[in-house]
């Protein structure tokens, strides 16, 4: 390893011998003989390696030494000191001396101390340029993780994207991480540091959505005491994140499309409309234009918010992101319960590779911490994870998702499996299951019963 390195000793013959060596050895040499001459050459150009006298005139070693701490492009430093002076080379290395060397050195002793010098050099500026990449990766795709094609595609949308402000539509079913997507995008955009404010369109009545997203005036209505500033302008100078999308009332759908394209908003009871700069961006696990088809939505604002779409794909179709996202998942509860990561077994690593993930990302979340909560052993094995997936046979290996049946059913045996599906998705929760099937809840019940399910 060849390298540049400055020795600083007011003995001109000392320069003379070590410049020799190294030169020999294959460096190239610089000289200087006090520690301001020698400051003055580092500055104007950097060097891989320092070999310093401790006693100088004008300036010594020490003194030295504590300057080049402060470089940005710190050389590794070596001092250069006499039998009788061991001790003051002991104190350089407390102030950053890397090594010493007794005078006279000899080519041999040179050679070592400096090839371990620069190898440990070598070693920290990769590892700092490793740390570098990690946390570049980190901040592009915040807690994403997974590097499936699907994923790989979902990276590149958001990298187009979240420069400009095009509005986005993230689709992808229950659990397979549109919320984290939609954070991501905001965290990656130029006003990363202007508010991120979620909407959950599907959980309040139609006359709260509107007065909590466009605000209201006022005496607008029984309870408005005050003028109330909505989320459309709360959002103002952020990303407003309109999750569940397809759930905002068709009758608020007009007042929608127009805050959307106009970028401004009406407050209940006002009769001036305020600007607003959001960037957009909604989120469905429903097919959005299945619904404009069965006429639930709104074409022109279907189109409005489907100016981008990112779908992501189930976690069935992307089984190489289960074993990432296990050990992510496994690294979140261990730092939020305070405890040291645990291995996860072979055998429980296949068993939830088998599975098919009804739940996506979520359920997996949701059985790595259930792990977590019932049990202090240090590995999670595969009678942890067993009981939590029990509601669902494991996938045959290279078997097609569930959402293409390898093989056909009887139409009778296929509708239980779905409804099977459809509870254990939705945790038993039967309204949810008739919202997942698209069927009332009365047929649902009626189902149930005719299988056994309940
Ligand atoms: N690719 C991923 N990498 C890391 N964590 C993920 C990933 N996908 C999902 N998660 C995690 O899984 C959980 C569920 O994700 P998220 O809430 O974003 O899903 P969602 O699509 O919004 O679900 P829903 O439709 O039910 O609202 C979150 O805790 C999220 O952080
Ligand atoms: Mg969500």
């Amino acid at each position: 390893m060849s390298a540049r390195i400055l020795v600083v000793d007011d003995e001109p013959n000392q320069l003379v011998t070590i410049s020799r060596i190294l030169g020999r050895q294959g460096h190239e040499v610089l000289t200087a003989e006090n520690g301001a001459r020698a400051l003055e050459k580092v500055r104007a150009e950097p060097v891989d390696l320092l070999i310093t006298d401790l006693n100088m005139p004008v300036m010594d070693g020490m003194a030295l030494l504590r300057e080049v701490e402060e470089l940005p492009a710190r050389p590794a430093t070596v001092v250069l000191t006499g039998y009788g002076t061991i001790q003051s080379a002991v104190e350089a290395m407390k102030h950053g001396a890397a090594d010493y060397l007794i005078k006279p050195c000899n080519p041999d002793e040179l050679k070592l101390v400096i090839d371990h010098q620069l190898e440990m050099r070598a070693l920290r500026t990769e590892v700092a340029n490793l740390r570098r990449e990690v946390s570049r990766h980190q901040q592009r795709y915040g807690a994403l993780v997974g590097e499936s094609p699907g994923m790989r595609e979902i990276y590149r949308l958001i990298e187009a994207v979240s420069r400009n402000k095009s509005t986005v539509l993230i689709t992808g079913a229950s659990g397979t991480g549109k919320e984290l997507v939609a954070r991501t995008l905001h965290a990656r955009s130029p006003w990363a540091s202007g508010p991120f404010i979620a909407v959950n369109c599907g959980a309040v009545s139609e006359s709260l959505l509107d007065s909590q997203l466009f605000g209201h005036r006022r005496g607008s209505f029984t309870g408005a005491v005050q003028d109330q500033e909505g989320l459309f302008q709360a959002a103002h100078g952020g990303t407003l994140f309109l999750d569940e999308v397809s759930e905002i009332p068709l009758g608020l759908q007009v007042k929608f499309l127009r805050a959307v394209q106009e970028r401004e908003v009406l407050p209940v009871g006002a009769t001036r409309p305020r600007k607003v700069d959001v960037r957009l961006i909604a989120a469905t696990n429903r097919d959005l234009r299945a619904e404009v088809e069965e006429g639930r939505f709104r074409e022109d604002l279907f189109y409005r918010l489907n100016v981008v779409n990112l779908h992501l794909p189930p976690l069935a179709e992307r089984p190489e992101d289960i074993d990432p996202l296990i050990d992510h998942f496994v690294r979140e509860f261990a730092t939020s319960y305070g405890v040291s990561p645990k291995q996860v077994t072979p055998a429980a690593r296949e068993r939830l590779a088998l599975h098919p993930w009804p739940g996506n990302a979520r359920e997996l979340q949701n059985v790595i911490e259930r792990a977590f909560a019932l049990s202090d052993a240090e590995q999670i094995d595969l009678d942890d994870v067993e009981p939590a997936l029990s509601g669902a046979a494991p996938r045959p290996p290279g078997a097609a998702s569930p959402s293409r049946p390898a093989r056909v059913l009887p139409l009778e045996d296929a509708e239980r499996d779905l409804i099977a599906a459809a509870l254990e998705q939705s945790g038993g929760n039967k309204n949810e299951a008739a919202r997942l099937l698209r069927i009332d809840r009365q047929r649902l019940y009626r189902k149930i019963e005719k299988y056994q399910l309940g």
